[in-house]
C-alpha cells in the first residue's frame, strides 16, 4: 500500500515536474491556410505544379522583389511533355544576388530551397557552390548538390520583410535555385519554452528562446508506418518509414490503427503531424523470445553532424491500449533519461488515441548520432509491458556564425582593396589561387553517394536529373548518415606519420592497414586501397552505404572514410588485442580461460546474428574466420571486415586461385555444391572458429597427419565418439565444466552440418553459447538428472523469463519463408560489394 502511493507520488511529481514539455496547440480540422505563402518558381517565365501546388515566376510577382546584378534564368535541356515542374528551370547567380519577400505576419515561418542539379549548355548546376542566407543569417554554408535535394529551415521573421540572397562561393563559382518556398507556420509551431535539454548531469533544464533558434529539418519519421508525401501532409512535408533507423530491427513491431486520431486542445494538432503519423508507432516485439521481457526498441538517426545542438521531436499517440492508464515507458535520447514513467493518458487528460508531442534539445554524438530508445516502465507492474512510437522530427540548430566573419572579411578586404592596391590584388592572387586549389582538391567526380539533405524527391520521375537521384535514393539506405564520415586525407597522413611503413599492422587484397591516430586522439585502423587496385569506387561507395548504417558493439565499425584524388581509405575503430588467432595459438600468446574463449564466442555470434537479422538485416560476412575477430583492450570481440565481401564474377577466380587458401578450412561444403552463399555458410564458418577456439589449432594444417589436416573434420570425428575433451587445447585441461564442454562441442556440431537447412541460426547459436557459460559458472553445482534434462531442454538463464523454443523447430520455421527473400536481398547489396583477392 505504502510503495503504491509512493509511486503515484513520484508519478505526481514526474508529471508536475514535466508539465512544461506539453504543449497547446489547438486542433484545426479546415486545412491550414498560411497568411504568408509564397511559391516561388525561379527562372521561369510560367506557372509550374508541384504534388498540385502552384509556383509562380519569380520575375513576375508584385510581392517578390529580386535584385541580382548577374542572374540568369535557366532551362533544363530535356524539359517533360505534361505539366511543367520548377525543376526544369532554374535562376542562376553569377555574383550575390538576393529576393525580398514582403511578410504579412511576423513569427516563425518554414522556408524551403528545392535544387535540382540539371546540365544546359552552359551549366552544370552539380559544379555550383554558393553560400544561401536568410536576413543575413547564414543558412547554407559551401553548398553544393549533386542529386535532387529539398532543404528546409524553420525561421522567426522579426521585421515584415525576408531577404534571401544566394552567395558565390569566390569568385568563379555560381549559386542556383529551382524553387523557393516561403509561409506561415501555424500558431505555435514552435514554442519558446519547454522543451528540455538532455545531459547527463540528470538535471531538469528547460531551453528558452526556442523560436530564435534557426532550425534545418534533418530528418523527419513516420515511426511503424509507411512514406508519407506533401500530399498527405498538412504543412507539404515528407515523413520516410523508420525501419533503417532501428538498431535491432526484431525488437519492435509495426501497429497501426484505421481510426482516425483524437485531437485535443492541449496535445498536438494535425499540423503538428498529419493522421497519418499518429495512427501507426512501433511497440514492443514481445513474441521475440531472445529478448526476454523487458527491452528497449533503439533508433540511431544519422544527422550529419558531430556535436551539434538538435531539436528532437517525439510524437505519441497511444493506439496500442485498449482502455486509460494501461501503458507506462520510459523514453531516453542519447541513452539519458529523457521522459521517465511516461503516462499518455494522464497527459492527454485522460483520453485515448490522442496525439502528444514533446520537444527536447539534445547534442549529437561523436559519430553523429542521435539515439532514441523507447522501454518499459517498472511501473508497468502486472500490466502488460509495452512502449511505443509514432513520430520523430530531428531539427539542427543553425549557428554558422564562423564563416559568416568570413563573408564579412570578404567584403572589407575588398573595401580596403580599393584603397591600397596593390598589395590587395597579392592578396586576391593568393586568394584566388587558394580557391582553385581547394575546387581541385575536393571535387570534380560526380559521386552519386554525396546526396546531402534529409528527404531528396523522386516523386518526379519525369526529368533527367531527378533519375540520377533515384539511384542514390533506392541503393542507399544511409545517405543520411554517411556524409558525416568523410575525412580529409591530410588528416589520415597526420594520423599514419604519412604512412609509415613501422606502422602497418596488416595488408590483404584491399591494399595496407596502418595504425593511426586521429586528432581527437582516437586510435583508428586506416586501410588504405592500393591505387588502380581492382577494387573500384563503387565498391568502395557500397562499402561505406553498407557499413555506415551498422552500428553495433560487436561489429567492428567504420569511423570514416577519404576519398578524394585517386585515394580510397576505409578508417575502422582500432582494435588493441588484435585478432582472436594470435591469442589460440602461436608462439607469444598468453592463454585464455573458457571464461574469456566463451565470452568471445558469445560477443561474435552476437556480432554475426546482428548481421543476419539486426537493421542491417540480411548481410552475410562471407569470411568468418578467427582472423577476422578481433578483440579490443578489454578482451571484448568485435567481428571485423563484414562488408568487404566476395561475389558475383570474382567468386568464380577466387575458387580456383589463392583467395580461398586462406579460408579454405571454413568454407560451407553446401558452397560447392549450390554455388550459392547463405546466412547458413556463415554459421558453418562460425562452428569452425568453436572448434578451433576449444582445440588451439589451425582450420588447415597441411604439415599434421592426413586425418587430422583439416579440423572440421577431424573434430567432427571425435565429437561423435564423445570424446572430444581428447583434442582440446592443453591449457585448458582440468579446466573446463564437463557440462559446458558437452553443449559446447553440440553446437559447434549443429554449426557444421552438411545441409544450411540443418544448421541453427545464429540466434540460437547464440543461446547455447550462453548457455554454455552458464553451465561453466554454475553448472557443477547442479544435480545429476538436473543436468542431464537441461541438455535437451535448458532451463530460464536469469536476464530472460521466456524459454525460447527448441532450436531445431525454430530453425525449420525461419529456413521456410526466409531464405528466397533474403538470398535476394543479400545478393543485390553484395552484387555490388566485392573484392576479387581475400584480405
Ligand atoms: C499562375 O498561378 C497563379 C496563382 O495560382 C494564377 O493566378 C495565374 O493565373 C497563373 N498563371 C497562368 C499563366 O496560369
Ligand atoms: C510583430 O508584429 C506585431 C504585431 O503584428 C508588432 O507589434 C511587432 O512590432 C512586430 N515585431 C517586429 C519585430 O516587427
Ligand atoms: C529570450 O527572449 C527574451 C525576450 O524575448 C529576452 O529578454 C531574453 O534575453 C532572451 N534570452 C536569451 C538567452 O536569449
Ligand atoms: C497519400 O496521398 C496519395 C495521393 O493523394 C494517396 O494515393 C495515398 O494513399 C496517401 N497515402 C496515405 C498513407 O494516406
Ligand atoms: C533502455 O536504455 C536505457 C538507456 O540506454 C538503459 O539505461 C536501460 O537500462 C534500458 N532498459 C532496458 C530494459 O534494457
Amino acid at each position: 500500500m505504502e510503495a503504491h502511493q509512493e509511486a503515484i507520488h513520484f508519478l505526481c511529481v514526474t508529471v508536475t515536474l514535466l508539465c512544461p514539455l506539453l504543449h497547446f496547440s489547438s486542433p484545426s480540422l479546415a486545412s491550414f491556410i498560411p497568411t504568408d505563402n509564397y511559391l516561388i518558381n525561379c527562372g521561369s517565365p510560367t506557372n509550374a505544379s508541384l504534388y498540385n501546388r502552384f509556383f509562380v515566376p519569380d520575375a513576375s510577382s508584385k510581392s517578390v522583389s529580386f535584385s541580382a546584378d548577374n542572374s540568369i534564368s535557366l532551362k533544363s535541356k530535356t524539359p517533360p511533355q505534361d505539366s511543367p515542374s520548377p525543376y526544369d528551370t532554374a535562376r542562376v547567380f553569377t555574383s550575390d544576388g538576393s529576393y525580398k519577400l514582403n511578410i504579412k505576419r511576423n513569427g516563425t515561418h518554414l522556408v524551403r530551397f528545392h535544387f535540382s542539379p540539371f546540365e544546359s549548355d552552359n551549366f552544370k548546376l552539380a559544379s555550383a557552390k554558393f553560400g544561401v542566407l536568410a536576413n543575413g543569417l547564414l543558412l547554407l554554408q559551401d553548398f553544393s548538390t549533386q542529386v535532387v535535394v529539398l532543404k528546409e529551415f524553420i525561421v522567426k521573421v522579426d521585421g515584415d520583410v525576408i531577404e534571401i540572397e544566394f552567395r558565390p562561393v569566390g569568385d568563379k563559382n555560381f549559386g542556383f535555385v529551382n524553387a523557393i518556398e516561403v509561409f506561415s507556420a501555424p500558431e505555435d509551431f514552435i514554442v519558446d519554452d519547454g522543451a528540455r535539454v538532455i545531459s547527463g548531469s540528470g538535471s531538469i533544464e528547460e531551453f528558452r528562446n526556442l523560436s530564435s533558434e534557426i532550425l534545418e529539418t534533418i530528418l523527419r519519421i513516420n515511426v511503424g508506418g509507411s512514406e508519407l508525401t506533401p500530399f498527405n501532409d498538412t504543412l507539404w512535408r515528407t515523413w520516410v518509414p523508420d525501419d533503417e533507423f532501428l538498431v535491432l530491427k526484431s525488437a519492435a513491431k509495426r501497429v497501426a490503427t484505421t481510426h482516425p486520431p483524437n485531437y485535443q486542445k492541449g496535445g498536438a494538432s494535425r499540423e503538428i503531424g498529419p493522421d497519418n503519423v499518429y495512427m501507426t508507432a512501433q511497440e514492443m516485439n514481445r513474441d521475440n523470445a531472445m529478448l526476454g521481457a523487458r527491452f528497449n526498441i533503439t533508433w540511431d538517426f544519422p544527422v550529419g553532424s558531430h556535436g551539434n545542438r538538435h531539436l528532437v521531436r517525439l510524437h505519441f499517440c497511444d493506439i496500442v491500449s485498449p482502455s486509460l492508464n494501461q501503458l507506462y515507458f520510459n523514453v531516453f535520447i542519447n541513452d539519458y533519461s529523457a521522459y521517465k514513467d511516461l503516462d499518455l493518458s494522464s497527459i492527454t487528460f485522460h483520453s485515448l488515441a490522442s496525439p502528444v508531442y514533446m520537444d527536447f534539445v539534445a547534442d549529437s554524438d561523436d559519430a553523429g548520432v542521435v539515439r532514441v530508445s523507447v522501454g518499459p516502465s517498472e511501473l508497468s507492474g502486472s500490466l502488460k509491458v509495452n512502449a511505443i512510437l509514432n513520430g520523430v522530427e530531428i531539427m539542427k540548430m543553425v549557428h554558422l556564425t564562423v564563416s559568416e566573419t568570413g563573408e564579412k572579411n570578404k567584403k572589407i578586404w575588398i573595401v580596403v582593396g580599393s584603397v591600397v592596391g596593390g598589395f590587395v590584388l597579392l592578396c586576391l592572387v593568393a586568394l584566388a589561387v587558394l580557391v582553385l586549389f581547394k575546387c581541385r582538391k575536393k571535387k570534380p567526380k560526380p559521386r552519386p553517394a554525396d546526396s546531402v539533405g534529409w528527404t531528396p524527391l523522386r516523386a518526379y520521375g519525369c526529368s533527367s536529373h531527378s533519375k540520377m537521384s533515384e539511384g542514390t535514393v533506392n541503393a542507399s539506405p544511409g545517405q543520411n548518415g554517411y556524409h558525416r564520415l568523410k575525412i580529409p586525407f591530410t588528416d589520415l597522413q597526420t594520423a599514419t606519420n604519412n604512412f609509415d611503413k613501422n606502422l602497418i599492422i596488416g595488408s590483404g587484397g584491399f591494399g595496407m592497414v596502418y595504425k593511426g591516430v586521429l586528432r581527437d586522439n582516437t586510435k583508428v585502423a586506416v586501410k588504405r586501397g592500393v591505387p588502380g587496385s581492382r577494387q573500384g569506387l563503387p565498391e568502395f561507395q557500397t562499402e561505406i552505404t553498407v557499413l555506415s548504417k551498422i552500428r553495433h558493439r560487436h561489429l567492428v565499425s567504420l569511423v570514416g572514410y577519404c576519398e578524394e584524388q585517386s585515394e580510397m581509405i576505409l578508417v575502422y575503430e582500432y582494435m588493441e588485442k588484435g585478432p582472436l588467432k594470435k591469442h589460440l595459438y602461436g608462439p607469444d600468446r598468453t592463454p585464455l580461460s573458457w571464461k574469456q574463449r566463451l565470452e568471445i564466442c558469445i560477443g561474435a555470434a552476437r556480432g554475426l546474428h546482428y548481421l543476419h537479422t539486426g537493421s542491417a538485416e540480411g548481410i552475410i560476412h562471407r569470411d568468418i574466420k578467427s582472423t577476422n575477430i578481433l578483440l579490443d583492450e578489454n578482451y571484448v570481440s568485435k567481428v571485423a571486415d563484414f562488408g568487404l565481401s566476395r561475389s558475383g564474377p570474382c567468386l568464380d577466380e577466387t575458387h580456383v586461385s589463392t583467395g580461398v587458401k586462406g579460408s579454405f578450412g571454413y568454407l560451407d561444403p553446401e558452397y560447392f555444391r549450390r554455388q550459392q552463399l547463405t546466412d547458413k555458410s556463415d554459421v558453418y564458418s562460425f562452428g569452425v572458429v568453436l572448434f578451433e577456439v576449444l582445440c588451439a589449432r589451425t582450420a588447415v594444417d597441411p604439415l599434421l597427419a592426413r586425418e587430422q589436416v583439416n579440423l572440421a573434420e577431424w573434430a567432427m570425428q571425435w565429437q561423435k565418439k564423445g570424446m572430444l575433451e581428447h583434442i582440446i587445447d592443453p591449457q585448458l585441461i582440468g579446466k573446463i565444466n564437463l557440462d559446458s564442454l558437452k553443449k559446447f562441442g553440440e553446437t559447434a556440431e549443429k554449426c557444421l552440418a552438411d545441409y544450411g537447412v540443418d544448421r541453427p541460426s545464429m540466434g540460437d547459436v547464440l543461446w547455447n553459447l550462453e548457455y554454455a557459460l552458464q553451465l561453466q559458472e554454475s553448472g557443477s553445482g547442479l544435480p545429476r538428472e538436473q543436468r542431464e534434462d537441461s541438455n535437451t531442454n535448458p532451463p530460464a538463464l536469469p536476464t530472460r523469463t521466456i524459454v525460447p523454443q527448441a532450436p531445431s523447430s525454430h530453425v525449420r520455421e525461419k529456413e521456410v519463408d526466409g531464405n528466397a527473400s533474403s538470398d535476394l536481398r543479400t545478393s543485390q547489396v553484395f552484387s555490388q560489394l566485392m573484392t576479387n583477392e581475400g584480405r
